[in-house]
């Protein structure tokens, strides 16, 4: 029924099952610890869906891991993450490239590479497999390479759409890269479409940045089921290396969230958790990963944590 004029032309609204049964009250005033225990007790953080995480395999011998760190949920960590490792793996002698396919390319900037300066970018990357070697470039750290996300990105997909074999794009161009380097990072932006499909059906591994927050739950079980199709029709080595908690507190939802987490992903969720730290924050601001800005920082001594683990799982250690 078309919805014009006034309110009275509005079909009713369909019912949906409710899963929380809020009462709510006229009291105003600051919501107090107590106040937040009581809605927790009517309502649990546990996903709707079960969730299968199928395992990654190891790296063939040889190429580079490539992993993709992705979450389509937006301002969990990723690219945090994606700068940190990277720097933390160069600095301890691998030889680390990093590929940002998110049109924001806050890679460049958090590695201190000026993008409008770059001409070969990630779009070039896909587009041009064969412009692979000549898209990269050296960042402040040692050991590691850049292939720079831009504004170039935006409107890739629908160029794509008329590409032959566009879901594998990446794959073939990251190829004959990969027995130069010992990893390829790739970032992705917070959105499921065919450029993270492109890193996922390009990758071995998925590492899954997780905010400890009630909705991360619900994004993992669409994540879970993004991979579950990469894996059965376009890339069946893919499998989740890690999961990461981010921005981590000690409050009782974070710690509820986690708890459920390590629940039912014991051996991918990676420990420690990254705190919420605002060094971590401040650091692309001055173009440096952590490990420049301050190492000795909370956050500083949880990426250095994680990339131990990673260097295990990776078979790099
Ligand atoms: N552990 C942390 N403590 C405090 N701030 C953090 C932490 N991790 C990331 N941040 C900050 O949170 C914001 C979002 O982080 P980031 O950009 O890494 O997320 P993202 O998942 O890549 O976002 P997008 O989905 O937009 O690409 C940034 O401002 C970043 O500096
Ligand atoms: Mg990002």
């Amino acid at each position: 029924m078309p919805m014009t004029g006034g309110d009275s032309d509005l079909p009713n609204v369909s019912e949906a099952p409710l899963i929380i049964d809020v009462e709510f009250s006229e009291e105003e005033g600051e919501v107090s610890e107590q106040r937040f225990e009581e809605i927790e007790e009517v309502s649990s953080p546990s996903p709707a869906r079960p969730m299968d995480l199928p395992f990654s395999l190891p790296t063939p011998r040889g190429r580079a891991r490539v992993i993709t760190v992705t979450n389509q949920k937006g301002g969990v960590g990723k690219t945090t993450t994606v700068i940190n490792i990277a720097a933390q793996l160069a600095l301890r002698g691998h030889r680390v490239l990093v590929v940002d396919s998110d049109s924001q390319g806050n890679c460049a900037t958090g590695l201190g590479v000026d993008k409008s300066k770059v001409r070969t970018t990630t779009r070039d990357l896909i587009l041009f497999p064969e412009t692979a070697v000549d898209s990269r470039h050296a960042t402040a750290v040692d050991n590691l390479h850049i292939i720079v996300g831009d504004r170039s990105l935006i409107g890739l997909e629908q160029e794509m759409l008329r590409q032959l074999g566009r879901e594998r794009r990446m794959k073939e161009a990251l190829e004959p890269l990969l027995s130069h380097y010992d990893v390829v990072l790739i970032d992705t932006p917070p959105s499921l479409g065919l450029v993270t499909i492109n890193s996922l059906v390009a990758s071995d591994g998925v590492l899954i940045p997780v905010q400890t927050e009630y909705f991360a739950l619900e994004g993992l079980a669409l994540l879970s089921g993004t991979i579950r199709e990469v894996r059965s029709l376009l890339n069946d080595r893919i499998g989740v290396d890690g999961v990461l908690l981010t921005m981590h507190s000690q409050n009782l939802l974070n710690k509820q969230v986690a708890g459920e987490l390590l629940e039912n992903f014991p051996e991918l969720v990676i420990s420690p958790a990254i705190r919420r730290n605002v060094r971590l924050a401040e650091a692309p601001s001055h173009g440096v990963p952590i490990h420049l800005h301050d190492p000795s920082s909370a956050g500083g001594k949880d990426y250095q944590a994680v990339t131990n683990v990673l260097e295990q799982r990776w078979g790099l250690a």
